[in-house]
């Protein structure tokens, strides 16, 4: 009688159903093996904690920052000057319009919340990158109005001493000078009145 007479199943035989299961279970341990493979190699490509940390947010208290000062912190590597503007300087940006080069900051250098002329969210508190737009000097705070060797026309602003460029209080480039662009806006927002957070945009804080 054979086993298909008698129902019965041989349990050295060919069983698809166990068959099945063999073969799941030898792709199991191959996923597997191919995951512990890999995991070394993913966590050494994951960034370090330092890195991470580089390009982390960076929170300002600016709550001491008096008029016509300027402070200097470090984000992603860069100086981020953050400069407490007075009226007069506030002042100063409409009439040195028609001496600079992209004064309406048509240039992509800010994120669209700073594009009017004062290129901040708080018209007194100026945030921006001290990096030369020509090439990577850092410029000097020049406030003072018609120093000697600016000139009788200096309204105050940045100076880049090693090719000469000029820009105004909110680093908008003089026309005629090395730097080819406005000083560049970092994205930034204000968690308070007196802390700004740099490296954050102001509609995603
Ligand atoms: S790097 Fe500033 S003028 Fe050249």
């Amino acid at each position: 009688m054979t086993e298909a007479d008698t129902g019965a199943v041989d349990p050295d035989g060919p069983d698809p159903k166990r068959r099945r299961l063999l073969t799941l279970g030898v792709a199991g341990v191959g996923v597997a093996g191919v995951a512990a493979l890999a995991a070394p190699m993913l966590s050494s490509f994951a960034p370090s904690r330092r890195a991470k940390a580089a390009g982390a947010p960076v929170e300002v208290d600016i709550s001491k920052l008096e008029a016509g000062q300027m402070m200097t912190v470090e984000w992603r590597g860069k100086p981020v000057w953050i400069v407490n503007r007075t009226d007069e300087a506030l002042a100063s940006l409409g009439e040195v319009t028609g001496e600079l080069a992209d004064p309406a900051s048509e240039m992509p250098q800010q994120p669209e919340y700073v594009s009017d002329e004062t290129r901040s969210i708080k018209p007194n508190m100026m945030v921006m990158l001290g990096v030369c737009t020509h090439l990577g000097c850092a410029p000097t705070y020049r406030p003072e109005i018609a120093p000697p060797d600016l000139g009788a026309d200096w309204l105050g602003g940045f100076f880049c001493p090693c090719h000469g460029s000029k820009f105004d209080f909110a680093g908008r480039v003089y026309s005629g000078v090395p730097a080819p662009t406005n000083l560049e806006v970092p994205p930034h927002s204000y968690v308070s009145d007196t802390l700004v957070l740099i490296g954050v945009d102001q509609e995603a804080a």
